[in-house]
């Protein structure tokens, strides 16, 4: 048996693909474009493991979609690929249109052709995963309820807009074409191989590089934290138990201001990898132009997932932070090689012109 899980050379993906790999033998076929978010170095200790499938191409090609489900009969579709950067959507939606929404579209007609097409007691296991964000939601004021599965989406950014439109999409693939399909909403995740652009890496990487550590507007936006691993094993038991044609609210319980996320990864680096002068990190806190339309706070109520499915997070906040700025003091050269472009030369050197 098998599962095609898309976009699994980003941050989120790759861990899946890990943390799969690490407990069970089933094969992964993994279709990434490689756009700058992906990067096959995540993934470098699964080049002897013959479970590991990597196929380099889009969501969006339904021909290139269509033959790998015909080659490999998976049983299950777990669609990470996405342009996922809220910036990046402000200053050009255009790949988050092609990517979110008309991807998602061709991978949907590229599934629901081959589910069709399934015998019967296949047809009835397999299951089509939406990974998706608590961002569609819109943003709360401080003394709202967090968000359940039934809040109105009110996406605010091109990139929200853009998943919001992909729900919608699946979610009608199944009230239409009865297609078996899950749709998971997360809030912020962090942890190993996340992309340098994102506020806990970038910080992190600039602290050490002695850089500005930007804050955008007043910093008392808040996020909703959940460490990277515990996203995982909740698609997994979504993927497991999940009731068809539903949604799940994944997140940790841990609503944290921008600004005290800041401070902690200071505080930490201060006791891990003291700056020479003897100087806090915290000096390099510099308050920097907001974002526009920033939304205020975001925070995910997963009773759902926890009573339904009995899904809980492993990791607090405390735990999953102190792990994640050690595992980026630990892995020093990937942050270099991404945040030089060197991670697109070593495809390169290791795949050549196929890569
Ligand atoms: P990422 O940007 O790190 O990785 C995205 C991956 O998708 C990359 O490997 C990229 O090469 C690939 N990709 C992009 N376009 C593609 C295409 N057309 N075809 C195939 N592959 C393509 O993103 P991430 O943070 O790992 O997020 C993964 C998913 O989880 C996204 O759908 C995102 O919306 C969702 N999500 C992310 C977070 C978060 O905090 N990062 C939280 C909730 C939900
Ligand atoms: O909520 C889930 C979402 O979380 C995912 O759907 C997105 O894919 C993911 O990128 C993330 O979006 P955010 O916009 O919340 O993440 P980001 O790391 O870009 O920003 C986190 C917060 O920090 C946000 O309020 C903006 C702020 N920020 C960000 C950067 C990059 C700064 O203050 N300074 C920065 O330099």
């Amino acid at each position: 048996m098998s599962i095609l899980v898309t976009g699994a050379a980003g941050f989120i993906g790759s861990n899946f693909v890990l943390d799969w790999l690490s407990q069970d033998n089933e094969t992964v076929i993994n279709l990434d474009a490689l756009t700058y978010a992906g990067n096959r170095e995540n993934l470098a200790s699964l080049e002897e493991n013959p479970a590991h499938i990597f196929v380099r191409g889009s969501i969006a090609d339904f021909d290139l979609v269509a033959k790998l489900l015909a080659e490999h009969a998976p049983r299950a579709v777990i669609n990470f690929a996405a342009e996922s950067h809220v910036d990046r959507s402000i200053h050009g939606p255009e790949d988050f249109i092609q990517t979110n929404i008309v991807g998602t579209f061709r991978l949907l007609e590229a599934v629901r052709a081959y589910h069709g097409r399934l015998p019967e007691n296949e047809k009835n296991r397999f299951r089509f995963l939406h990974v998706s964000t608590d961002e569609v939601y819109g943003s709360l004021n401080k003394d709202d309820a967090a968000f359940t599965e039934t809040n109105r989406y009110e996406p605010n950014s091109p990139y929200s807009a853009s998943k919001a439109a992909s729900d919608h999409l699946v979610r009608a693939y199944h009230h239409t074409y009865g297609l078996p399909v899950l749709t998971t909403n997360c809030s912020n995740n962090y942890g190993p191989y996340h992309f340098p652009e994102k506020l806990i890496p970038l910080c992190i990487h600039n602290a050490l590089a002695g850089k500005p550590l930007p804050i955008y507007g007043d910093g008392q936006q808040i996020r909703d934290w959940l460490y990277v691993k515990d996203h995982c094993s909740a698609i997994r038991r979504v993927l497991e138990a999940g009731k068809l044609g539903e949604v799940y609210n994944v997140g940790g319980w841990n609503e944290k201001a921008n600004l005290d996320v800041v401070h902690t990864l200071c505080a930490i680096l201060d006791e891990l990898s003291p700056r020479a002068d003897g100087q806090s990190y915290r000096t390099q806190i510099t308050f920097v132009t907001d974002r526009p339309g920033h939304d205020r706070r975001y925070a995910i109520d997963a009773t759902k997932l926890e009573r339904e499915l009995g899904w809980k997070p492993a990791e607090t906040f405390e735990t999953g932070i102190r792990k994640t700025v050690q595992w980026y003091l630990d892995n020093q050269a990937w942050v270099n090689n991404v945040t030089s472009g060197a991670y697109k030369q070593w495809l390169g050197k290791q795949y050549g012109a196929a890569a």
